[in-house]
């Protein structure tokens, strides 16, 4: 096991160049399974997660290579192999498993999702959208079971605006026969991206990126190759920590579109933001004024930068509160910002950051992905050394995270743990 360590209250400097998103990726893997010929899928993010879909899409007997953010997928010899436990519970987006292996072989059975603790996250909506297509769908010890004799379409309003719910339901609905339609659907560009490959891959799906998505069911699904977008949330991340402690930072390869909730939010704290064709450019900026956010569906402000953007806020002069609408219990990080310093109250849903304050660095502890985020760039901005373990969280969501800080002039490493803090933080 490992620590990162972060020398904080130095600035930085560059350019640093976004790699692919996450939350398409894990869901552009699974579409693989529904092909019968191999797809390529450029650009991909090297985490943990991208790592532990290629290990499941193996177990179930697919020919997968992953080299230099290429991952290449002969779905061919895939068989509907039982996935009820190991890797399936450590990630989220193993749900994707149950709607690309019900579209293609009409039954699956896969453990319950694991991923980050952030309140409740039930995946109800995906089951409605399963039995609304004809699946007969059981939950027995801890393993969703689903079996349909056929997928049929069908007309589905989610009660939830859901990015996992409705990528799932394009994902066993896109070999269906007939029409289906998903109302109320979520409108994340992520989404857009899994249709732009399902649709390489031959499906017929019109209105992604809309809440009405209307898919033709085809009966068959071949090989394509396709290229991922851009990871807003690290490209979010990023632009952060260059307005918490840059002196002018180029964020490459990023489509300012995506970011135009945070770009505003920035501007309203005097950060200068100038926006290109792909990149974002964060300059220098001096005292900052306070926000409030509210986390949204797209396109409000995302609720996975809610945790790094409170740690900015502990810079900025006055009172800003934080309110999570779409977590209920996204705020884990806040003890540990307030071991650095900070000062902030946990109201119900919302978190009032007062600040300025000087951040002093610290032992914390990430209990999740955007939480380990946050750290980093609390520990980028305080006064001496801060040590950060639960890095498990950050590697499943941050490629090469110390190569991109240090690139940018952190001082920052990795070093082993020793078996005395490895117990002292399993009994925490
Ligand atoms: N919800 C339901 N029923 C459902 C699905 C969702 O009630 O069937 C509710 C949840 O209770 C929660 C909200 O809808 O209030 C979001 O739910 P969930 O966590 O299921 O969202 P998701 O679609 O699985 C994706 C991202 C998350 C991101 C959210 C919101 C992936 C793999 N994950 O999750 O990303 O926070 O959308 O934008 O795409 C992250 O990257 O750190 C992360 C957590």
């Amino acid at each position: 096991m490992e620590k990162l360590k972060i020398a904080g209250g130095y600035p930085l400097k560059g350019s640093v160049k976004i790699s692919g998103a996450k939350n398409s990726a894990v869901a552009l893997i699974p579409a693989t399974i529904l092909a019968d010929s191999p797809v390529t899928i450029d650009g991909l993010p090297d985490i943990s997660d991208v790592h532990m879909l290629q290990d499941l899409l193996e177990e179930i007997g697919g020919t997968v290579s992953f080299e230099e953010g290429t991952m290449e997928v002969d779905p061919s010899k895939m068989i509907s192999m039982p996935l009820p436990s190991g890797k399936v519970k450590k990630l989220r987006a193993s749900y994707y498993l149950m709607g690309a292996m019900l579209g293609r072989f009409k039954k699956a059975v896969i453990g319950l999702p694991g991923g980050c603790h952030l309140g409740p996250r039930p995946i109800d909506q995906h089951i409605k959208g399963f039995e609304a297509l004809g699946a007969e769908v059981t939950n027995e010890q801890g393993a969703i079971y689903l079996r349909a004799d056929e997928l049929r379409g069908a007309r589905i309003y989610l009660d939830v605006v859901s990015v996992g719910a409705t990528i799932n339901i394009m994902l066993a609905a896109v070999r269906a026969t007939g029409k289906t339609i998903i109302e109320n659907a979520a409108k994340e560009p992520e989404i857009i991206d899994v249709a732009t490959l399902l649709t390489n891959m031959g499906a017929k799906i019109k209105g992604a990126g809309t809440d009405v998505i209307r898919i033709e069911g085809v009966d068959a699904l071949h090989g394509c190759r396709h290229t991922i977008i851009p990871d807003r949330i690290e490209a979010g991340t990023y632009m952060i920590m260059a307005a918490a402690v840059g002196e002018g930072i180029l964020i490459d390869n990023v489509i300012p579109l995506h970011l135009e909730s945070l770009i505003a939010k920035l501007r309203e704290m005097g950060v200068p933001v100038e926006p290109g064709d792909d990149q974002i450019f964060i300059g220098k900026s001096d005292a900052l004024k306070t926000v409030d956010i509210k986390t949204l569906v797209y396109p409000g402000f995302p609720t996975d930068l809610q945790q790094p953007f409170t740690s900015l806020l502990t810079r900025a002069e006055g009172s800003g509160v934080v309110t999570d609408t779409i977590y209920s219990a996204r705020f884990k990080h806040i003890d540990e910002l307030r071991r650095m310093n900070a000062n902030i109250k946990v109201e119900g849903r919302s978190a009032i950051v007062a600040g300025p304050v000087q951040l002093q660095g610290a032992k914390v502890k990430a209990s999740d992905l955007r939480a380990g985020a946050a750290l980093v760039i609390a520990g980028l901005m305080a006064e001496g050394v801060t040590e950060i373990t639960g890095l498990e969280h950050i590697d499943r969501g941050y490629s090469d995270l110390e190569q991109k800080l240090f690139g940018l002039g952190a001082t920052i490493w990795r070093e082993k743990m020793t078996t005395e803090e490895i117990e002292q933080l399993e009994n925490s």
